[in-house]
């Protein structure tokens, strides 16, 4: 039998070796198998025509599984046993280079890439708790989200001048979502999901100070969608605050297949990660969000309504009126302490206090100079203005509803340190920080505080190779090496599991899934769940630890490949056919009744 699991948990395994970046192979523990739930291509009607690697197209795609699953999600149906479940999952991006054959004319590239964004809600079955989940072909839950669905905004950017454009003159609405990246489950059942990497959708002129700081301008827009959508070249007149449509939380009731979903411009627009919330002591909505670029922020939105229990109508609206602030970190060890190498200071901790710098509170402006509609459509210059804390790239953050403490997942920062730019401080303490780290913030027991301390609980890496790491004051020789922290979960026991990106580059294994005890002698303990195949990042990831079951979501596999020369075979490694993102359920192995027996219909 494996080791007992932190916190009582039953996901009870021993932790995998870290698998070489050259290999292509998906890893689990023993006593433990992977099946893929969904892949790109996969039909979600019945008459949606079946995936052909040689002639997709944009009509087929959309009514298929999108591209590049990042933020993945399960809620399951009630009065099902466990049997029935909704997923909603983001489709981040697309890899044209091993989607299509090099001879794909320009029109269908750009159509099929344009429905192999957005998002998906698909319905999944499952015979019992034991068994693994199938896509419900043809479910009524089932919906694509696509570049003509339609999004209404609200909150106080809502109409304004800076949301018009000659094709949606009241500025209230726009369609569709694109670089859905990571998100969250609200406490009321929606999901929220966070736009990203909009800014390489558009050309712009890239003159102005907004376009510079969101890294806006003469783009090549290599998919052509502009062909298909004049918007996506923002340089056209009344088509320049098209890219104001973007970089915004938006908001999917999955329950309600025919619901307008919504883009909130109360939590401003910048590169959001995604957004996960957690209800205040005093019943507000918190939300958490950070602005995943190198030097960015992190920032929390505090609603001015409060939760109502049992009143999801009300609860919907939590996210469409309340405060923004933007986090400042202070250190309190002397900053000489901190030399870029990860040593910790001779307090034996880096950690201190920390101020949430208002950027709008009660529907006011706190930035001199600038109205709230300008504030939250240009919310990287607003909070630049209020001197909050430059971040090593903020992925996901994530409150544990167990402690209530906020995680926040730092990847990496090649650049910290370098000529002209931030050095390290104590919150972000490597120059050229290579494999990222984790902030543990405490709000004391007030969740919508000003104020709140902090502490790093993981500086990231292989401890073999690199003595500037950090467990949480684990042994170093005890744990799984990790690196560039992205996505993050909690599981029922409240222990933190982390996805990574970029490992490969780094400490040179293949991103993985890792669990970390945060509580008792063992905190700081990491014990790698799973490998991914060659070239993927590692999303979702969802832990439902009670019915020892794990998800992941395998982002861009083979990624650095080639149609006809593919670098991974995953997840049909059997096939020899090309990689294809897919979301992994992960279960135990059942001892009286193999994994491999068990099936779709069985
Ligand atoms: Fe899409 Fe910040 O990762
Ligand atoms: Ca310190
Ligand atoms: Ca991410
Ligand atoms: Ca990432």
């Amino acid at each position: 039998p494996a080791a007992a699991a932190p916190g009582g948990s039953p996901l009870e395994f021993d932790a995998i070796d870290p698998v070489r970046f050259e290999v292509d192979s998906f890893d689990v523990p023993e006593g433990f198998a992977w099946h893929p739930v969904i892949s790109w291509g996969d039909k979600l009607w019945s008459d949606a025509p079946d995936f052909d690697w040689n002639a997709q197209t944009g009509q087929s795609q959309a009514q298929q599984f999108g591209y590049n699953n990042d933020y993945t999600e399960i809620q399951e149906i009630e009065g099902t046993d466990g049997t029935r479940a909704l997923m909603f999952v983001n489709h981040e991006y697309t890899n044209e280079n091993i989607m299509f054959p090099a001879d794909t004319d320009p029109q269908t590239l750009a159509e099929v890439t344009l429905a192999a964004h957005g998002l998906t809600v698909v319905e999944l079955e499952r015979k019992t708790r034991r068994h693994p989940y199938t896509p419900v072909v043809g479910s009524d839950y089932n919906r694509r989200f696509l570049a003509d669905t339609r999004y209404e905004f609200t909150g106080p950017a809502r109409g304004d001048d800076l949301l018009k454009t000659v094709q949606f003159s009241t500025g209230t609405r726009t369609q569709g979502t694109f670089g859905n990246c990571s998100g969250g489950l609200t406490p009321w059942g929606t999901l929220l999901s966070g736009e990203e990497n909009f800014n390489s959708y558009f050309r712009t002129s890239g003159t102005s100070a907004e376009d510079k700081r969101y890294g806006l301008g003469e783009n090549e827009l290599a998919r052509g969608w502009q062909e298909i959508d004049p918007r996506y070249d923002a340089t056209a007149e009344g088509l320049e605050n098209s890219v104001n449509h973007f970089g915004w939380i938006v908001e999917v009731d999955p329950w309600d297949p025919t619901s307008t979903p919504r883009k909130h411009t109360s939590l401003g627009r910048f590169k959001h990660e995604g957004a996960n919330v957690i209800i205040a002591e005093d019943g507000r909505a918190v939300a958490y969000s950070g602005d995943d670029e190198k030097f960015d922020y992190l920032y929390k939105f505090v609603s001015h309504e409060s939760y109502i229990e049992g009143d999801r109508e009300h609860n919907k609206t939590l996210l469409e009126s309340g405060d923004l602030y933007v986090a400042k970190f202070t250190g309190n060890s002397p900053s000489g302490q901190i030399d870029g190498t990860g040593e910790l200071p001779a307090d034996g901790a880096f950690d201190g206090t920390g101020e949430w710098l208002p950027l709008v509170v009660d529907g006011e402006s706190a930035v001199e100079g600038m109205s709230v509609q300008e504030v939250l459509v240009h919310t990287r210059l607003a909070a630049d203005s209020v001197g909050p804390t430059k971040m090593d790239r903020c992925e996901d953050v994530e409150p544990s509803l167990a402690s209530r403490r906020v995680y926040v997942a730092c990847t990496n920062n090649s650049d910290r340190g370098t000529d002209g730019k931030a050095a390290a401080d104590e919150t972000n303490p490597r120059a050229e920080n290579r494999d990222g780290h984790i902030v543990e913030i405490d709000e004391q027991g007030d969740q919508a505080s000003t104020t709140f301390a902090w502490n790093l609980l993981l500086v990231c890496g292989d401890p073999e190779t690199d003595e500037g790491t950090y467990f949480g004051g684990y042994p170093q020789d005890k744990v799984s090496p990790i690196s560039c922290p992205d996505n993050l979960a909690f599981d029922s026991a409240g222990n933190l599991w982390i996805s990574t990106d970029g490992a490969p580059d780094g400490i040179g294994y293949n991103d993985g899934l890792f669990r970390v005890t945060l509580e008792g002698e063992e905190r700081g303990r990491v014990e790698q769940f799973a490998s991914m195949p060659a070239k993927a990042e590692t999303c979702g990831p969802i832990v439902r630890d009670q019915d020892r079951t794990a998800f992941v979501a395998v982002q861009h596999p083979g990624e650095d490949g080639s149609f006809d020369e593919p670098t991974s075979m995953f997840p049909e490694f059997d096939e020899g056919t090309g990689p294809k993102p897919t979301i992994v359920q992960i279960l135990p192995v059942a001892e009286e009744r193999p994994f491999t027996d068990i099936g779709p219909g069985d």
